[in-house]
């Protein structure tokens, strides 16, 4: 059950008004609460919704993660959000579409003076080696999806405050953060939320040109755990064990073990910092 609400913490039009240029590419609803945005903006898809149309909750109460874990977010402590966004290009040219959102990610908050953010292959937004925020990113299963242009619902999960104990700590796979830890003076939410649009939007059109090839320089230079040993996790038990050496053209990740150079697909797999 969704709540319209004129005490949402976002005020679309306020937000509109720092959007720019980019003003015209988007349509912003500000709800109280529902299930999970990734969800509802589903639902809104299916009744309609275009391009562009962005969902912001205070507090979701089946916050959706990576891998069916779940997210947990309250109002105040977190900026939570998911983009619809079709591209004009075959699904083919769309695998690493999670890392192109994680570097928009990055250029958003340094556009709000925090630097020093680093990305986790394939979805997590991480300061330090914690973890400030996470995407999911899911395509919509068209039936023909090769042939027309792929539908993405892009669901960013942003730390303000480090999170109250939610009673699912057990399921938190990495030591939170949160903004508030980081910068003495966080960005102001409206600020923040407008930088992460009009940076999505770039991506998203690097990415209909060209897919994930011309942004895979950037994301490297951010990537956490570059040249570091890890392992690859599947349904808990280890399927790779060596080096990260970063992103594939596709944005597979790339991992140097005893038999040589191995990808990664996106799916069900974790890394972890062997200790
Ligand atoms: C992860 O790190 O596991 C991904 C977390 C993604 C959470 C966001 S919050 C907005 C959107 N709606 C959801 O239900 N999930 C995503």
């Amino acid at each position: 059950m969704e709540a319209s609400s004129p005490s949402s913490l976002i005020d679309p039009a306020h937000l509109h008004s720092l959007l720019g240029e980019a003003r015209g590419r988007f349509s912003v609803e500000a709800i109280a609460e529902c299930e999970s945005t990734n969800t509802l903006l589903f639902r809104r898809a299916e009744q309609g919704a275009v391009s562009g149309h962005l969902i912001v909750c205070d507090r979701q109460t089946a916050g959706r993660g990576s891998r069916g874990r779940r997210w947990a977010a309250s109002p105040e402590a977190s900026l939570t959000f998911s983009l619809l966004w079709r591209f004009e290009c075959p699904l083919s040219q769309m695998s690493g579409l999670s890392l192109g959102v994680g570097l928009a990610v990055v250029r958003a908050l340094a556009d709000c003076g925090v630097h020093g953010v680093t990305l986790k292959w394939p979805n997590d937004i991480l300061y330090r080696d914690a973890k400030l925020g996470g995407i999911l990113v899911e395509l919509s299963a068209d039936a023909d999806m090769e042939s027309s242009h792929p539908r993405a619902v892009i669901g960013i999960g942003l730390n303000l405050r480090l999170p109250a104990l939610s009673g699912h700590e057990s399921e938190l796979m990495m030591t939170p953060t949160a903004l508030d830890a980081v910068v003495s003076t966080p960005p102001d939410r409206h600020r923040l939320l407008a930088c992460l649009m009009v940076r999505l939007a770039e991506v998203f059109d690097d990415f209909a040109r060209a897919g994930f090839l011309p942004l895979r320089e950037a994301w490297m230079a951010h990537h956490a755990w570059q040249g570091r040993p890890v392992r690859v996790l599947r349904e808990g038990r280890v399927e790779k064990e060596g080096v990260c050496r970063g992103a594939d053209d596709d944005g597979a990740l790339l991992i140097e073990t005893a038999a040589g150079l191995e990808r990664c697909l996106s799916g069900d797999v974790s890394l972890r910092v062997v200790s």
